[in-house]
């Protein structure tokens, strides 16, 4: 029911009051209907993951500018996270696979970002609910983890990048440890999704520079492993395991990484299980300084280039996880 006389407007350049016109139809996003007018930065970021280029805004019907939605702090202490709509939706029967996975990474990012922007204790541990119905998700439904893998991200924002490795991380557990009882892949989810929490405290200009970091800024950004490590034995939520992977997910196998240069067997197997999963959702997003890769030439590289940052044969079954059913 698209306008062709209306505006397109692109998706960077939404505001709230805003009334948009979705060109698709109503199972094919999670809006109750497919125009509306925008009520926060929440239905903007969920209008991002669309993955359109732009909409259609009808000025007729937007609320207008000289009256401005009521000022929200950006962060509020008491935000809690919500996870009722993740798990519902994971538990709902009646969506299609393909829709499922969409809609269960959009809430998973949103989930993500409620907790960076307030990583309270009792929102970590809210968070774990959700994660371990996504674990459950990853275990037994092969035909929506498949869409779920495959969902590349159009931006690299901490929270999109955290549910993407989640998801990687969990995935190749599973592969190599599906026969085995001696691992929590709860546990391990947690820490998977969890693994970048501590770029909270690292300056936020940092985080999104677009440019490349000078060393000192390097330096600050280093410090991301160890301050989540820190963070979450403060918040007393995760088991040791989910706190190495958070401490080791930037170690390397031939020993180049960080925070502490550790090499081989010496990085704990779920450190050197997030390093592929970080690495590879890295060179699938976009960046302000390139375009995303197609995850064939990632992988390409991963292989040709970077093989001795990681276990060969965890990278080999890491790739194994991207072929077609
Ligand atoms: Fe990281």
């Amino acid at each position: 029911m698209t306008d062709h006389h209306l505006p397109q407007v692109k998706l960077d350049d939404l505001k709230i009051g805003m009334y948009v016109i979705l060109p698709l139809s109503w199972h094919e996003h999670p809006f109750l209907k497919s125009h509306f007018v925008i009520q926060s930065e929440g239905e903007i970021w969920k209008l991002r993951e669309l993955g359109l280029k732009t909409v259609q805004v009808d000025a007729a019907k937007s609320r207008r500018p000289e009256t401005p939605a009521p000022l929200q702090p950006k962060k509020s202490p008491e935000k809690r996270v919500e996870t009722t709509e993740l798990i519902t939706t994971i538990r709902d029967r009646s969506l299609t696979p393909e829709n499922k996975s969409r809609i269960v990474k959009q809430h998973s990012v949103a989930m993500m970002k409620d907790l960076l922007e307030n990583p309270t204790a009792q929102n970590i541990k809210e968070v774990q609910k959700g994660i371990s119905e996504i674990v459950q998700l990853i275990l037994n439904d092969d035909s929506t983890l498949h869409y779920l893998l495959n969902i590349t991200s159009h931006d690299f924002y901490t929270y999109t990048h955290s549910v993407s490795v989640g998801v990687l991380g969990v995935s190749l557990a599973k592969i190599l440890f599906k026969n085995s009882d001696a691992h929590d892949l709860q546990a391990l989810g947690v820490g998977f999704f969890l693994h970048d929490i501590g770029k909270v405290n690292i300056d936020p200009s940092i985080i999104t520079k677009p440019g490349k970091l000078t060393p000192d800024e390097m330096n600050e950004m280093r410090r991301h492993p160890s301050q989540g490590f820190k963070i979450l034995h403060e918040a007393k939520q995760l088991t040791d395991e989910s706190r190495t992977i958070v401490l080791q997910h930037h170690e390397r196998f031939d020993g180049g990484g960080y925070p502490k240069g550790l090499r081989d067997q010496e990085i704990h197997i779920y450190g050197r299980i997030c390093s592929i999963a970080d690495v590879y959702d890295a060179l699938t997003s976009d960046r302000p300084y390139r375009q995303k890769m197609l995850p064939f030439t990632a992988l390409k590289i991963m292989r040709e280039e970077m093989i001795h940052h990681f276990q060969r044969d965890l990278f080999e079954k890491f790739i194994m996880m991207f072929r077609a059913p």
